[in-house]
């Protein structure tokens, strides 16, 4: 495996490769979760890049970034283990120089649920995803459902800014309890990891009242918000494919989304229907 630290590193290391290249975007402290990505990418692709990168544009003022967990070594053996070519370990005055054309999220959907609760969060996304994007020019890159708006948004951004990459949405890896593999559990303590199984609970009731046949989007929100009590809910959605909110859900082209807080940590989970 090679490590890339800088861009002229990582176009060095870029031709060596024979093929196309599969390309997975992480910020580290990888779990499972990132691993059934990078799987993926092994199987489908001749070479295999992953980037690790704590992108500061997208934490807003007084968010976890200088806490983010940070596991160089660990996350160094996790990609040689699982075969990846290339590890793109940029620092930040690689990624950003000053006064810097940025890429704005759109108004809409850019700026209800996470965008609501998180404003600007998404710029940042799509600002550093472009670069990386341009940089590894993938002929396909793959990313996890858990962050459904911000797949939403990426897909977009290469459509309408007609970049020619395959993006490949992986399901959710969770816990045997349920609860959604995120770099961020590591924050909960144990009576909080125990609060956190009301997100997967609260969606799991989603799926069973669509199951018997109840579609209304307020009565599905209704009785996940007794669930999720008392956690510090930010939002219950319903919302279609293109991130527009639904009264009713439509099999086939349906996300039930929950955000809240557990403690300090603010966890994201979802139910593709
Ligand atoms: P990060 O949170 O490290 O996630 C990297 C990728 O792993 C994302 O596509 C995310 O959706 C996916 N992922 C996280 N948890 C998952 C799980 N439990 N199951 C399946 N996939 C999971 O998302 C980011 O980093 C950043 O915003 C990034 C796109 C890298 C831009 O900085």
């Amino acid at each position: 495996m090679i490590i890339a630290r800088s861009v002229s590193e990582l176009r060095s290391a870029l031709d060596t490769c024979k093929g196309g290249i599969g390309f997975v975007p992480t910020m580290g402290a990888l779990h499972i979760g990132h691993r059934t990505l990078i799987d993926a990418a092994r199987k489908e692709n001749e070479c295999v890049v992953v980037s690790i990168f704590v992108n500061p544009t997208q934490f807003l003022p007084g968010e976890d970034l200088s806490k983010y967990p940070r596991k160089e070594e660990a996350d160094f053996k996790i990609c040689e283990l699982s075969g990846v070519d290339i590890l793109f370990y940029p620092d930040v005055s690689a990624m950003y120089g000053e006064d810097e054309v940025r890429i704005c999220a759109p108004d809409i959907r850019g700026y209800i649920l996470e965008g609501t609760s998180r404003p600007g969060h998404f710029d940042g996304v799509l600002t550093v995803v472009m670069k990386l994007l341009n940089m590894v020019r993938p002929s396909r890159v793959y990313f996890g459902k858990k962050d459904a708006q911000q797949l939403a948004l990426i897909t977009q951004m290469c459509q309408n800014f007609f970049m020619n990459i395959e993006i490949v949405p992986m399901e959710t890896v969770r816990e045997s309890d349920g609860l959604a593999l995120s770099s961020r559990n590591a924050y909960l303590n144990p009576i909080e990891r125990q609060e956190a199984l009301k997100l997967s609970a609260a969606l799991k009731c989603a799926t069973k009242m669509l199951m018997q046949g109840n579609t209304k989007s307020t009565e599905i929100k209704g009785a996940m918000e007794a669930i999720l009590e008392p956690l510090d809910v930010e939002y219950v959605a319903v919302v279609n494919r293109a991130f527009e909110l639904i009264d009713e859900v439509v099999i086939g082209d349906t996300i039930v989304l929950v955000a809240a807080r557990v403690g300090m940590t603010r966890l994201i989970d979802n139910v593709w229907m």
